[in-house]
């Protein structure tokens, strides 16, 4: 198999760095969800636990996908990428895992790449991976995935800004989390499922990304049971295979297009996603009077009605997305009334707020608490992203802004929304990226 990185995203233009957006235009038609993101990239991962090829379909085409393909490339995987129709085709084979090390440059851009620790330490007995450090929503240790390791028996060294675990063979423990994670529930479920004996963990994250994960690894010879509720257990096995997996819809980019046709009062259906996944989200928007109707694997979403505001609290799965919190506050600025939106997964999640203040809208943050008052009118202007959910929040409050808006630093936009301008502009949105070439009637803005 070859090595090869197409699909590349812009990375160092100056202008693609930019989105144009005139607002107004209510979003008419249908809108297609890509692949999850968050179950992408441990499935990705979880190619480290074997030798045989890993082939996942559904993988969307976004930054953070990039940076793990050249992550495991750089232990010595073998990456393929499928091409025309198959392009969200990726076969994964770590045959032979040179260097089981994830270096500062990588992790650095991708706090998820410590998803690499639990499968490389089971599998090659060692692992390195760099510490990643603070983020801009807040500081995300990861000293749950560390205590978790090292409950099935792994020795962890921290030097150097690098976390070195090394272990011959993990041994099946009892895991209760201190606190739930998405990201650490699923390192140990790989550790475990190479470990020797039973491993129980409790108080997991309930995630569909964690279920889905569960279902690769399970298809590669793995014995999991309970993976989407908050107990798993888990039968070590000694060796795992190859397997071919579908990885589910993106919940988050399409709630994103709900929002985003609720707020503009469009029409639009969201297809391929999993209306199940998105529960919190729709009984949220019957009581900002927002119509939808669903099929299995579509939304509609009819958004003619005035919006009234409504509280919003996030949490973990299945209650309300903090991923969703950034864009549901773009929404809560044109309801009636004031919407208190208290988020409690991440400590400094608001960055977006004094962007959309900017625009207009009328938002006063009070500890973990935005309190949010509508409707207030936006006005288009020059506004910066600060992270990934934030610069779609700014992409939705754009969507109804009067005139133009700017939106500086899309690149964080690019990390997890495959092509959202051309996704958008098929819906009748008036967005390009500066510096894009656009057939004269598409252009729009
Ligand atoms: C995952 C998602 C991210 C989402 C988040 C919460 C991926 C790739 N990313 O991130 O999009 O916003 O879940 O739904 O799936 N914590 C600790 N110690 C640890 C680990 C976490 O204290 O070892 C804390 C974090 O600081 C945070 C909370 O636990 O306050 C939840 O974080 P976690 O679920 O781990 O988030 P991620 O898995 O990083």
């Amino acid at each position: 198999m070859g090595l090869a990185f197409a699909h590349a995203l812009p990375e160092d233009d100056f202008d693609m760095d930019k989105f144009v957006i005139r607002g107004g235009n209510p979003l008419l038609g249908t809108i297609r969800v890509s692949g999850a993101k968050n179950a992408a990239l441990p499935a990705m991962a979880a190619a480290l636990l074997t030798d045989e090829p890993v082939i996942l379909e559904n993988i969307p085409q976004v930054r953070d996908i990039e940076t793990t393909r050249k992550l495991l490339a750089a232990m010595g995987a073998e990456v393929e990428l499928g091409y025309g129709r198959a392009q969200h085709r990726t076969t994964l084979c770590c045959r032979n895992l040179a260097s089981p090390e994830a270096s500062y440059e990588l992790v650095k851009t991708m706090r998820a790449s410590t998803l690499v620790l639990g499968p490389l330490v089971a599998r090659c007995g060692r692992a390195r991976v760099s510490l990643p450090g603070g983020c801009a929503i807040g500081a995300r240790p990861i000293d749950l995935h560390i205590k978790g390791l090292e409950s099935l028996g792994a020795t962890i060294v921290q030097d150097h800004g690098y976390v070195e675990a090394s272990a011959k063979r993990l041994k099946g423990a009892e895991i209760v989390f201190d606190k739930i994670t998405v990201t650490g529930t699923e390192d140990l479920l790989m550790a475990a499922a190479l470990a020797e004996g039973e491993t129980v963990m409790q108080n997991c994250a309930r995630e569909p990304e964690v279920a889905d994960l569960a279902d690769l690894l399970n298809k590669m010879g793995a014995r999991i049971e309970g993976a989407g509720t908050s107990t798993i257990r888990i039968k070590g096995v000694e060796k795992l295979h190859g397997a071919k997996h579908r990885i589910i819809p993106d919940r988050i980019e399409a709630a994103t297009f709900i929002l985003a046709g609720a707020l503009t009062g469009g029409d639009i259906n969201v297809a391929g996603c999993d209306p199940h996944h998105l529960d919190a989200l729709l009984q949220k928007l019957k009581e900002v009077g927002v119509k939808t109707t669903h099929t299995k694997e579509s939304i509609r979403v009819m958004g003619d009605n005035p919006l009234k505001a409504s509280d919003v609290v996030t949490e973990e799965y299945p209650g309300f997305p903090t991923d969703v919190q950034a864009q549901y506050m773009a929404l809560a600025t044109q309801a009636d009334g004031t919407s208190i939106i208290t988020e409690n997964i991440f400590e400094n999640r608001f960055m977006h707020a004094q962007e959309l203040v900017r625009m207009g809208a009328n938002i006063k943050i009070e500890g973990r608490r935005a309190i949010v008052r509508g409707k207030a009118p936006l006005s288009g202007a020059a506004v910066l992203a600060s992270d990934l959910r934030a610069s779609a929040s700014l992409v939705l409050a754009a969507l109804v802004a009067d005139g133009e808006t700017i939106i500086d630093r899309v690149y964080h936009i690019d990390r997890g929304y495959e092509n959202i301008e051309e996704k958008l502009r098929g819906v009748g949105a008036q967005i390009r990226r500066l510096g894009e070439i656009l057939p004269k009637k598409a252009a729009g803005a």
